[in-house]
């Protein structure tokens, strides 16, 4: 069904041999080669002809021996410890230098796409890993400024995915990873085991849906602190397994990063099959819609959510009404675009009715749990 083309080899490679990237900026590399042979060739230099100065020769054979064949030793244990570090090195850049990942990989400690050297995290800190062109491209996003919602088209939110249990379309997702879902915590807390669920990436419709098999899930985990009663961290993941194939049409969102400010009365645009009236069923085709994220103070004002909207939620919509997520959008997108990528600032997570004036839609605050989503991302 999707095209090999942006099969990410670079992933795996990134997977298998994920370990912690040194301080050094990826980007500094080309002086930290020439830094490490030079004391190669040092320390070899140094224990063998760093050996007693010129003795007389019968006196101290049996000693000179024995310190030669320690030296020996010691030089090569040197030296296999140098090439290690050589190897280690060669490997934790595999992935930026190597030509299988010359497409795009992920940035080793993040499990995040990069497409360079100067995309991968400067250090261990993952979270500082930069946007990449292998997420967050939309071949078909609507441009112009759209007052209210339409029908998407193909190819407009690669990302965007329909989570279906009993055969039914209940929840959006987001795809960050080939591997990772990010949904809400509250569609998974009825059916909670990976085998209640399929995902469907690369879908326009749900009839399209209904002769596809899906994805399969390997594992589900949600946030340990989402309550049910308040909505807070409301948020959750899910790992495939098999992974997806990527394609124009099935591609994963940027995450964003610390210090990437995407909030204050800024433009988004979620998406999802959710109903289009307050207690409707799930739409057939894609939706989107253009909303604006408003501020928490203007989101908890007494005639808004009254106090209602956590530091893990994000207010948007109109507060004029009329453009909202509603029913069966959960845990779909909201996403912005800044420097010509989309990042993913929202979860669709709650609401009072739908489209009502004065109560724009409930989003889980993505910039918040990242901590929480590299974590869990990690653990394997
Ligand atoms: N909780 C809903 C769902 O499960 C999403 C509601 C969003 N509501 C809103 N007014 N924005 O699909």
């Amino acid at each position: 069904m999707n095209s090999n083309q942006y099969v990410n080899y670079g992933f795996q490679q990134g997977e298998r041999t994920a370990r912690p990237v040194p301080n050094a900026l990826p980007n500094a590399l080309p002086s930290i080669y020439p830094q490490y042979t030079p004391q190669i060739v040092n320390t070899h230099h140094t224990v063998t002809h760093g050996l007693p100065q010129p003795v007389p020769e019968r006196k101290v054979m049996k000693k000179s021996r024995c310190k030669c064949i320690v030296a020996s030793v010691l030089s090569v244990l040197l030296l296999l410890g140098a090439t290690g570090v050589l190897v280690w090195y060669f490997l934790s850049y595999q992935c930026i230098f190597g030509s299988s990942c010359r497409e795009g990989g992920m940035c080793l400690s993040a499990s995040q796409w990069c497409d360079g050297v100067s995309d991968c995290p400067g250090g261990e800190d993952e979270t500082q890993c930069r946007r990449s062109t292998y997420c967050g491209v939309s071949v078909a996003a609507p441009k112009s400024r759209i007052v209210g919602g339409g029908i998407a088209v193909s190819g407009a939110w690669p990302w965007q995915v329909s989570l279906h249990s009993g055969g039914q379309h209940l929840c959006g997702g987001s795809i960050i990873s080939p591997e990772w879902i990010i949904t809400a915590a509250h569609c998974v807390e009825v059916f909670s085991s990976p085998n209640d669920w399929r995902v469907y990436a690369g879908y326009l419709t749900l009839t399209q849906m209904t002769f596809a098999r899906g994805n399969s899930v390997g594992r589900i985990i949600s946030h340990k602190n989402y309550d049910k009663r308040t909505y807070d961290n409301d948020i959750a993941l899910m790992k495939l397994n098999p992974p997806l194939t990527m394609s124009d049409a099935v591609r994963p969102v940027c995450l964003p990063n610390f210090g990437l400010n995407l909030t204050l009365e800024r433009e988004a645009w979620i998406s999802g099959w959710g109903s289009t009236r307050t207690g409707g069923s799930a739409e057939e085709n894609l939706r989107q819609a253009q909303v604006t994220m408003y501020s928490r103070k203007t989101c908890n004002a007494p005639l808004v959510y009254d106090g209602l909207v956590t530091t893990s939620m994000i207010c948007a919509g109109r507060l004029a009404g009329g453009v909202d997520s509603c029913q069966g959008d959960s845990g779909g997108p909201m996403v912005s675009k800044e420097g010509s990528v989309w990042w993913l600032v929202g979860v669709t997570s709650w609401g009072e009715g739908c489209a009502l004036k004065d109560k724009p839609g409930i989003y889980s605050n993505v910039t918040h749990f990242l901590p929480w989503i590299y974590e869990q991302m990690h653990k394997t």
